[in-house]
């Protein structure tokens, strides 16, 4: 089983536009599927789950959809963090969280503090995120807290500052949609992740889409630059 999933949730407004319906259905039809994944993760034992919700790119989009992605935000929050918490899902947000409006700041704040203490599952919600605005934060923040270095920077120096500091690196990256591509995600994590693309779209993607992807990711070898022959026999 993977340690740690994370996912780009691609694909609801074409699965709206298929149904002649608005893109925003797609998205509330979306939320259904985040649901469902939460639960399958429980199930399993999957201990972190990253899905990434809106980019910092998505600001480009028609000022009606940021609008209505807002306030479908805002609902998810008011009405999922106590089931959350009764399951034991510790809940984060990750992503350049000052653009959005106060009362979504609260609701976060709010949400990560009632969670805090939970173990079972980590759900993490990338937002306003973007994988360079993470390295870049993270080499701030580095910077800052040592004012008298000046080189010899290692990687381990930088990854305490890395929004996802809290959780090893994902095992499994799944997008959803048919786009290949990572569209500015977890860059620095997913170093060594095992991809996985599917041309099911979000709101199809349902736990049967889902235990494909984790049988693809079984039958994969993770050698992680050493031969295969060395993994059949640890350090030869
Ligand atoms: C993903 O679905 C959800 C967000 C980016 C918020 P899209 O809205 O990108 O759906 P498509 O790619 O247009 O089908
Ligand atoms: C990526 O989806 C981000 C999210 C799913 C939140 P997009 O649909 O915005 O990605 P691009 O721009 O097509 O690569
Ligand atoms: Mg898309």
């Amino acid at each position: 089983m993977p340690r740690h999933v994370a996912v780009i949730m691609d694909g609801n407004g074409r699965w709206a536009k298929k149904r002649f319906l608005p893109r925003v259905a797609g998205h509330v039809k979306g939320v259904e599927l985040v649901r469902e994944m939460v639960r399958t993760c429980l199930e399993q034992g999957i201990q972190y789950l990253t899905l990434f919700a809106f980019s910092s790119e998505n600001w480009r989009r028609p000022q009606e959809e940021v609008t209505l992605l807002m306030q479908l935000f805002v609902k998810a929050l008011e009405q999922e963090v106590e089931k959350l918490d009764r399951n034991g899902v510790r809940l984060r947000v990750i992503g350049d969280l000052s653009r959005f409006e106060l009362r979504l700041q609260e609701l976060i704040n709010k949400a990560q503090e009632q969670t805090a203490g939970n173990t079972r599952l980590d759900l993490t919600i990338a937002a306003n995120y973007g994988g360079r605005w993470d390295i870049m934060q993270a080499v701030n923040r580095m910077v800052t807290a040592h004012p008298d270095k000046r080189d010899g920077w290692q990687e381990s120096d930088l990854e305490p500052y890395l929004s996802m500091n809290f959780a090893p690196e994902p095992d499994l990256f799944i997008r959803t949609g048919g786009e290949e591509r990572i569209s500015n995600f977890l860059l620095w994590q997913l170093a060594y992740t095992e991809l996985y693309f599917t041309s099911t779209l979000w709101p199809d993607f349902d736990s049967a889409e889902f235990g494909k992807a984790i049988a693809s990711f079984q039958q994969r070898e993770r050698r992680f630059g050493r031969t295969s022959e060395q993994l059949v026999k640890p350090h030869a």
